[in-house]
């Protein structure tokens, strides 16, 4: 028997004579053989839709073969439109399964290249440094805020109104030449001529008109003097406290003070010292100095007996509490200012005064910080 006989037993019902659809039977099986190979050799999404063009598009395999079924014999038709429907149908579902099985293996490769552990610490990739005084002013508003401080703030370009006058200090006052003011030629809404503030204390005047007693305010900004040498500039930073309340002096004043700074120098221990002296807004007046000894080269806070000036203080003088609004018979108020620059320069071991205004990008490398550390 010639080998064309050897026909799988799908043939065996197949009258002789229709050699014409035996051999596309056999075609459409051989198709079906190659295109579930090539199905299988598929390793993406894309390769699968060229397949599946190259099969059932316009000039696909299989669209040919459908297309060559005009040719055959109504009989032949039948069983080859039969045997189509059926290689069709098997290379559809082997189509569908390869497809969810790539798209099942693409996400899950996605997945796998965009995991992000989000428990993982976050990687630093800033640049720049925060300058010292923007350091100092985050850690002092952290601590005084503690307290219930709230933080007001005050204008640069002041008026002699709220510099001097409501701090005790009119016109005549001598204290007022202590201050090497900058002038501005302008005559101010209040009185007098506009100035640049000489410290924060005229902060202390706008929140005590504003607000009723029992206050913690506190501020932070530059101040202007005329001056310049290694420990001065004509531009500074200032801290600025004031409690109004009922019965407080100068004990809780004390307290306060060593308690802040003990937060700021971050000791357990610290004591203060206050040497008597003048403040036209304050009566009585301080200087509050605070103990260090130098270890290893180093000033170290809290411990030993030097003493290192740190500010002003005092307790409020009944005019400044009068020109706030407030009734001096029946409560007082505790102040200090500090020098930022000079805090700064004592907690970071900062050398010249200088250096905090000229913009030397090698200074800042060296004092500054890292955004994550505010
Ligand atoms: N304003 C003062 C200055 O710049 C510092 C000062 C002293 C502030 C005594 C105060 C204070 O609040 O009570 O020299």
């Amino acid at each position: 028997m010639p080998k064309y006989f050897e026909l799988p037993l799908i043939y065996a019902s197949i009258p002789q004579g229709q050699i014409y659809g035996k051999k596309m039977l056999t075609e459409l099986d051989v198709l079906l053989g190659s295109c579930s190979f090539e199905i299988e050799q598929c390793n993406n999404v894309k390769k699968l839709e060229d397949v599946r063009t190259a099969i059932f598009g316009k000039n696909g395999k299989l669209t040919a073969k459908i297309k060559a079924l005009k040719n055959a014999s109504e009989d032949d038709k039948k069983l080859i439109g039969a045997k189509i429907n059926e290689v069709k149908k098997v290379i559809s579902d082997q189509l569908s399964t390869k497809l969810a099985e790539l798209e099942m293996h693409e996400l899950e490769t996605k997945l796998k290249e965009e995991y992000v552990d989000v428990t993982l610490p976050v990687e630093v990739k800033s640049s720049g440094f925060v300058h010292p005084i923007t350091k100092v002013f985050a850690e002092i508003a952290n601590i005084l805020s503690g307290y219930g401080f709230e933080f007001a703030e005050g204008p640069d370009i002041e008026s002699e109104h709220f510099n001097f006058d409501v701090l005790n200090m009119p016109s005549h006052h001598p204290a007022r030449t202590m201050h090497d003011t900058f002038y501005l030629n302008v005559l101010a809404d209040d009185f007098g001529r506009k100035l640049l503030r000489t410290h924060t204390s005229p902060v202390e005047n706008r929140v005590m008109i504003k607000k009723k007693p029992p206050l913690r305010m506190f501020t932070m900004g530059r101040v202007f003097r005329s001056d310049y040498d290694a420990t001065h500039t004509p531009m500074f930073n200032q801290v600025e406290m004031l409690v109004v309340d009922k019965d407080i002096g100068f004990a809780q004043l004390k307290w306060l003070i060593a308690d802040v700074l003990k937060k700021f120098f971050e000791v357990n221990e610290l004591s203060v010292r206050f040497r008597p002296s003048f403040f036209p807004f304050t009566e009585p007046s301080a200087e509050a100095d605070i103990n260090y000894s130098i270890v290893n080269g180093k000033m170290k806070f809290g411990v030993g007996n030097k003493w290192l000036e740190i500010g002003g203080c005092g307790v409020s003088h009944p005019n400044v509490l009068k020109d706030g609004g407030v009734d001096p018979n029946e409560y007082q108020g505790i102040a200090f200012g500090l020098g930022i620059e000079r805090l700064a320069s004592l907690k970071y071991g900062v050398p010249d005064l200088r250096g905090y205004f000229e913009s030397d990008e090698r200074w800042r490398e060296a004092f500054g910080f890292s955004p994550e550390d505010l």
